[in-house]
């Protein structure tokens, strides 16, 4: 586990994804000034990128039908790059018109994942986001192309590493900036995530590339770590470990973005994140959203967190000693 290159602490770019991934799955509205009170707190904390909302039909995904006074209210941090969903060149302009600085676009690696999600085949979902490529160029904002069910498909199996890599080659062909190849439903395991992080940093050199992973079978961090070693160097992770994809059987939550921080921080990766304030933020979460959140951080507290010792202590000492007396 390489930590440290050329001498200085290696840094690996946090990418909060929990107020979009995270809140769309929530049965209970946020209140919108809530939202952006989270976002602002987020924003303090020294993430990389902000996945802020989605610019989704508001029926589709009613919890997040606020997404252009969220957008357009957040204080935006200097250097945190705020990004957005978005599905169609609807999505596109209603983003660009909310100062967006960055869309992504989704689509799936999986024709029935892609069919089941966004209702169209994979043809039409690239040919649309065509679309949406373009009216990002003409508006100067950049694109990052997000490609689900990458490591498997909960419907069809594993997912042929050709076939991902020429989606993700024709969107590169159109002059994207960035790439995330997502674990939809928790199905990459570590092997799989180096060996297709390294043919993915060997073959788009230029572009930002991204792993996303939810925790669905408790390889999150492992993955992480696959990933790291084999050159990825940005995560989407969520706050608390909230998310999952309304359409994919038994999804949870995205890999927890303290938990990762307090790891990596422990591994001497430089996150740029400050714990203590995350950590703050997560615990806002159960009074949003109306129950607990997966994260272990919250749960069991930092590493070195100390423990008061038991009360009796003195007691159980000086029996101790008497008996080896
Ligand atoms: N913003 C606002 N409204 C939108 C919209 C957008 N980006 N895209 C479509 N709509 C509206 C249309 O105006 C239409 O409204 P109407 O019924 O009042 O006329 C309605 O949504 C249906 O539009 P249609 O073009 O038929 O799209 P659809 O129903 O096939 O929906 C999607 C396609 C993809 C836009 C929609 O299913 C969606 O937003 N899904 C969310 C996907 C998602 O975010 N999944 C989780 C992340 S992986
Ligand atoms: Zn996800």
């Amino acid at each position: 586990m390489t930590s440290r290159w050329h001498g200085a602490a290696r840094r690996i770019h946090m990418q909060e994804v929990g107020t979009r991934d995270g809140l769309q799955m929530e049965a209970q509205f946020v209140p919108t000034e809530d939202k952006i009170a989270l976002i602002d707190a987020l924003s303090a904390t020294g993430l990389a990128k902000i996945e802020v909302t989605s610019f989704t039909s508001p029926t589709a995904i009613p919890a997040l039908r606020d997404a252009e006074i969220v957008m357009r209210e957040i204080r935006r941090a200097p250097g945190v790059v705020y990004t957005a969903l978005v599905p169609n060149v609807r999505g596109a302009e209603r983003a660009i018109e909310s100062r967006t600085d960055e869309l992504n676009l989704v689509m799936s690696t999986s024709e029935t994942h892609n069919l089941a999600n966004l209702r169209m085949t994979r043809e039409q979902s690239f040919a649309g986001l065509v679309q949406v490529v373009r009216a990002a160029q003409a508006a100067r904002v950049p694109v990052n192309v997000s490609l689900s069910c990458v490591f498997g498909c909960p419907m069809e199996g594993d997912v042929p590493v050709d076939g991902v890599f020429g989606w993700a080659q024709r969107f590169v062909d159109l002059g994207v900036q960035g790439l995330t190849l997502c674990d939809t439903t928790g199905m990459a395991y570590p092997t799989q995530v180096a060996a297709i992080t390294r043919a993915a940093r060997e073959r788009w050199p230029g572009i930002a590339l991204t792993l996303h992973f939810h925790n669905t079978r408790g390889m999150g961090l492992a993955n992480v770590l696959a990933g790291i070693d084999a050159g990825a160097d940005r995560f989407d992770t969520s706050l608390g470990g909230l998310g999952g994809c309304p359409y994919a059987p038994g999804a949870t939550g995205n890999v927890c973005t303290e938990e990762i921080v307090h790891a990596l921080d422990l591994m001497g990766y430089d996150t740029g994140v400050d714990l203590p304030a995350l950590i703050a933020a997560s615990q806002r979460l159960p009074g949003l959203i109306g129950h607990d959140v997966p994260s272990q951080i919250v749960k069991a507290g930092q590493r070195l967190d100390l423990h008061p010792v038991p009360a009796d202590f003195d007691t159980i000492r000086e029996r101790a000693l008497a008996r080896a007396a």
